[in-house]
């Protein structure tokens, strides 16, 4: 496992397996009264968010914790760099006290990537403005693969606004790697540009079709509309984009049986998916959120811990 995990590209097909059986003992550990491992005992992580997050942030935070962590939250109002700090001064500051892990959210793509350049401890990436959020991938397939067993062959859709999202752009990498075939939807204005030419390299497809796309899907994962990230007018009322693409009642009817909704939240309900897509006997949304907590506990472990113990402390 490399020392980072800024993207998907950091790790293999073969540390995915690593961090998907270490993340099964840990989703065991999560059922239990006492929660505590002591794997992380003495490490401490910081959380610096730079953009708004309630998942994220409290699952990484829980993470830590149950592997005895101590872990301090740091957010961007209320730190210096609303006083006109630099990034690199803030980081500096808070790893000069002798921290081992950071976990790092932050609204301009590549962020995470400088930061490691200049820190020695390793950093993961919370999400970076529209680029990465490779915990988010892991766990959704993580969840996929409690879901439908092996991704291998079978047929994802990932469907809204793709131009926005750093969940779509890890969450590609990461399910291709592990065999999936996927094909990302979403309305010409949303579509990334470039997007023909990464999609032939990286083996996925791409459709404007729902309706077209839904009856083949295995499984499907619906993306927020990320108003808080547009400037212009990339479509023309929200009713139009819920006709157009959002995983509406009467849609929940192309589905194959069984298959299961992702979305990694926050949710528009009523904007990207209706209630009762959301709120359906196949809705794994919540899955994910606990996914999220025990994939991200692999992920510090591995990070912070090294290999060498894992079995010995998940037994505990
Ligand atoms: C995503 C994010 O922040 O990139 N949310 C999350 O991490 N659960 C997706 C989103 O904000 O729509």
């Amino acid at each position: 496992m490399k020392k980072h995990l800024l993207s998907i590209d950091d790790v293999t097909a073969d540390d995915i397996a690593t961090l998907f059986e270490t993340a099964a003992e840990m989703h065991d550990v999560q059922r239990r009264d006492v929660k505590k491992l002591p794997a992380l005992r003495g490490k401490t992580v910081i959380n610096l968010f730079f953009e708004d997050s309630t998942r994220t942030r409290s699952s990484f935070e829980i993470a830590g914790k149950w592997l005895s962590a101590d872990v301090i939250n740091l957010s961007a109002k209320g730190s210096s760099t609303s006083k006109g700090e630099s990034l690199r001064d803030t980081v500096l500051t808070v790893t000069a006290m002798g921290i081992d892990g950071l976990v790092m959210r932050h609204s301009a793509s590549g962020a995470a990537q400088q930061v490691a350049g200049w820190l020695d401890i390793p950093v993961i990436n919370a999400g970076d403005g529209t680029h990465e959020h490779p915990t988010q991938a892991l766990l959704d397939a993580y969840t996929l693969t409690r879901h439908l067993g092996s991704l291998e062959g079978r047929h994802i859709a990932i469907i809204g606004d793709l131009t926005h999202s750093r969940v779509f752009r890890s969450g590609v990498k990461c399910l291709t790697k592990l065999g999936a075939e996927v094909t990302v939807v979403a309305p010409p204005t949303l579509m990334p540009s470039g997007i023909t030419a990464w999609s032939k390299d990286a083996g996925f497809a791409t459709s404007y079709d729902v309706d077209a796309v839904l009856p083949t899907a295995d499984a499907v994962m619906m993306l927020r509309v990320q108003k808080e990230r547009m400037s212009g007018g990339y479509f023309p009322t929200a009713r139009e984009y819920t006709v157009g693409y959002g995983l509406t009642r009467d849609r929940l009817k192309l589905l194959k049986d069984g298959a299961p909704i992702l979305h990694p939240g926050p949710m528009n309900r009523g904007l990207e998916i209706a209630p009762e897509a959301a709120d359906a006997a196949t809705s794994a949304v919540l899955d994910q959120v606990s996914a999220g907590v025990a994939v991200r506990m692999s992920v510090l472990y591995h990070l912070l811990a090294g290999p060498s113990t894992t079995t010995d402390h998940a037994g505990e």
